[in-house]
């Protein structure tokens, strides 16, 4: 094992289902690092305390889940520019006690789009949900060149209004649909992205694949199942897809690059995530 014993942790409240642990011990593990991730059940309303203790541990780093992702920030003593674009923190790196804070979910969302070379422009995008996971991929559809529109379904109005005049602050147009209107928007949608929680598409898909063309892009971040609903569906419309487990990793390598200062063992943490049965087909 190289190097001082470092502890990094993750906070939230769900937290007993997190992947980020396996991933993390894994690449850990694999680089031969003296250091260990563990879990904490942070629940609202106490994360000043928790954020108190950690900072008294000494934590070199820890990574941020619902429902603290907007709440900790005035917590934190300096903010990446990613954290800045997307009004919220996933990842925080401790150095010399200060509390530094960024957003790893922004080049997360992105990179499994860049690794099949996908062109946004000219494109309408479906979002659906306005949570904090949707301000992330709201920052990073900001950095596309060309986008000609979102559209941002929700189940509450004023949420996805916040999202839309954020989308506005960074140059991009985007308009609002109710959850019951999705059908239509998808058709006309080249990139369609769900962000609402799984247990929302356990019985049956968010969207039929009658609503999805084979020449649009179905990215649904959720992980946990690997192959959601509406990705079973996507496929049956023979669209391209792409999972939530790609962006989970892709966020995961970020935060452990900017922690450790060494490229991440992304194939390591793949099998952390995956098992050993490998990609879905
Ligand atoms: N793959 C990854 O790396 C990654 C990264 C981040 C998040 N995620 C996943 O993305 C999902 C969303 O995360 P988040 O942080 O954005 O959560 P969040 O901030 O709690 O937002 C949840 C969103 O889902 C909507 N929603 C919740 N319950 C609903 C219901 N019963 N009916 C209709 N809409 C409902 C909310 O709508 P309202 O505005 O109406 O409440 C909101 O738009 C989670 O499953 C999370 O695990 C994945």
């Amino acid at each position: 094992m190289q190097g001082p014993f470092k502890t990094y942790c993750i906070i939230g409240d769900p937290i007993d289902h997190s992947l980020s642990p396996a991933m993390h011990n894994a690449a850990f593990n694999y680089i031969g690092l003296n250091s260990t991730y563990i879990a904490f059940r942070v629940p609202k309303g106490e994360l000043g305390v928790s954020l108190d203790s950690l900072r008294a541990t000494k934590i070199s780093g820890f990574n941020v889940t619902i429902p603290h992702k907007v709440d900790i920030i005035p917590y934190i003593d300096e903010l990446d520019p990613s954290a800045k674009v997307a009004r919220a923190v996933n990842t925080v790196h401790q150095i010399g006690g200060s509390f530094k804070g960024y957003n790893t979910d922004v080049q997360g969302f992105i990179e499994p789009l860049r690794k099949r070379h996908i062109s946004m422009d000219g494109m309408k995008i479906l979002l659906i949900g306005s949570g904090g996971a949707a301000r992330a991929i709201v920052a990073a559809l900001s950095n596309e060149i060309g986008i000609s529109q979102i559209i941002v379904a929700n189940r509450t109005k004023k949420n996805a209004d916040e999202l839309i005049s954020m989308a506005s602050d960074l140059g991009l147009r985007a308009d609002f649909t109710s959850l019951e209107n999705i059908g239509e928007h998808a058709l006309k949608s080249g990139l369609i992205i769900n962000s609402t929680p799984s247990w929302l598409n356990d019985r049956q898909s968010i969207l039929n694949y009658d609503h999805i063309s084979k020449d649009s892009i179905v990215y649904d971040i959720v992980y946990r199942p690997v192959v959601t609903n509406l990705i079973e569906q996507a496929k049956n419309a023979k669209a391209t897809v792409i999972y939530g487990y790609e962006m989970l990793l892709a966020q995961g390598a970020k935060a452990f690059e900017i922690w450790t200062g060494i490229n991440a063992p992304v194939e390591a943490m793949k099998r952390a995530l995956l098992g050993h049965f490998g990609e879905p087909s």
